[in-house]
């Protein structure tokens, strides 16, 4: 393609402007988009869309790619989660109420199983001014909607998917939550928590509040990984929630891989729930008297869960 067409395709296909970039390591990016039409009213834990035209170049370290003629004119989109800086540079949990872009926090997947990925190897070209794709819908159900003010909340996650759990964070936060509130999350090495700093200066400003981290990859951890389940299983995530999870308080929020979610398939022989092996989080959890919400099937409960892939 002509440096002509790809203006000219940028120009009709993009709608949004990064007006922020960081990279916590070389593989993970907080980036701050600002939509032309302004942001859309929304609920802390929903998603949002980004997208980039094929026809943008891909940073290097990455599986190959190989297009089918036509697809270099064609837009690729993936949902994201919003998430947020809990704090500000003045160290205040702030009003984010009126502001002009969206935060979202996202990790380069260099090589998948089933095909090359092909969006993040070109979100991780971007740079302050860049210009992006931004849906313009936010949606989700995703949400601190059933959590009353006393409620304990948990946030457990690996990777990116304490994204739209910081942004939930937030708002409890400033609302005040009277409940305990702890997150939880599992990444392969230190380097990949991109907003430890912000967690651990909440724990010293809020008594119900309790940040977690597990590394699975660091030498520290060899022989003895530690993942989300086995908090649960080792009675450790009650130790430092200091309270029993008791279902009839307690809410909790799962996000990120699906081994440690392990979403059960229904069977279609006797219709039980079928958990994967090794069993994850929802498994444990209703052992222990707690109910899966799906909002699809109109089916109330206190585990919440957030499908990224
Ligand atoms: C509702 C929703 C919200 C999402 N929010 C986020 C978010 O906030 N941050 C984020 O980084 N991703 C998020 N994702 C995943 C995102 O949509 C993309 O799939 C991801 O960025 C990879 O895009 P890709 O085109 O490079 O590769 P794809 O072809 O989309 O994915 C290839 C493979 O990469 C792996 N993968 C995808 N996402 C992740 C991830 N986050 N962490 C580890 N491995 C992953 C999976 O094995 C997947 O099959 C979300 C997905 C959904 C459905
Ligand atoms: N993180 C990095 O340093 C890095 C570097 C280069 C590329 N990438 C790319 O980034 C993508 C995402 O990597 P990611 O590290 O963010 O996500 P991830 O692969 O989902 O790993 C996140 C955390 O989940 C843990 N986990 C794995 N299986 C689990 C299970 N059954 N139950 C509970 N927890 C489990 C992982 O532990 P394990 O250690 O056991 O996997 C890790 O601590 C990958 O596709 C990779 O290509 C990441």
């Amino acid at each position: 393609m002509t440096p002509d067409e790809i203006a000219e395709l940028r120009s009709k296909s993009y709608n949004a402007t990064v007006a922020s970039i960081a990279f916590p390591n070389e593989d993970l990016m907080i980036v701050r988009v600002r939509p032309d039409g302004g942001v859309q009213p929304h609920r802390p834990g929903q998603y949002s869309t980004l997208g980039l035209g094929q026809w943008e170049p891909r940073v290097p370290g990455c599986q190959e790619e190989v297009q089918k003629p036509g697809d270099e004119k064609k837009l690729i989109r993936r949902a994201y989660s919003i998430s947020c800086s809990m704090l500000d540079e003045a160290g205040t949990v702030p009003d984010r109420s009126g502001q002009d872009w969206l935060e979202f926090y996202i990790v380069l997947v260099r090589h998948a199983e089933k095909a090359p990925p092909a969006l993040t190897p070109r979100l991780f070209v971007l740079r302050e001014g860049s210009r992006l794709f931004m849906g313009e819908k936010i949606a989700g159900h995703y949400t601190l909607d059933p959590v009353k003010p006393t409620d304990n909340v948990l946030f457990l996650s690996t990777g990116t998917g304490e994204a739209p759990h910081n942004y939930m964070l937030w708002q409890l936060l400033r609302s005040g939550h009277q409940g305990k509130i702890l997150s939880a999350c599992c990444v392969r090495y230190q380097r990949d928590l991109g907003y430890l700093a912000i967690h651990q200066e909440l724990t010293r400003r809020f008594p119900n509040y309790t940040y977690l981290s597990l590394t699975t990859r660091e030498a520290t951890s060899a022989g003895q990984k530690v993942y989300i389940q086995d908090l649960i299983t080792s009675g450790q995530l009650e130790g430092r929630l200091g309270d029993t999870l008791d279902p009839a308080r307690t809410h909790v929020y799962l996000c990120g891989n699906p081994k440690m979610i392990g979403v059960p398939e229904i069977s279609k022989i006797t219709g039980d729930a079928v958990f994967p092996q090794p069993p994850g989080v929802i498994e444990i959890l209703t052992q222990r008297g707690f109910q899966r919400d799906q909002a699809s099937l109109k089916l109330k409960g206190n585990i919440h869960v957030e499908e990224y892939w």
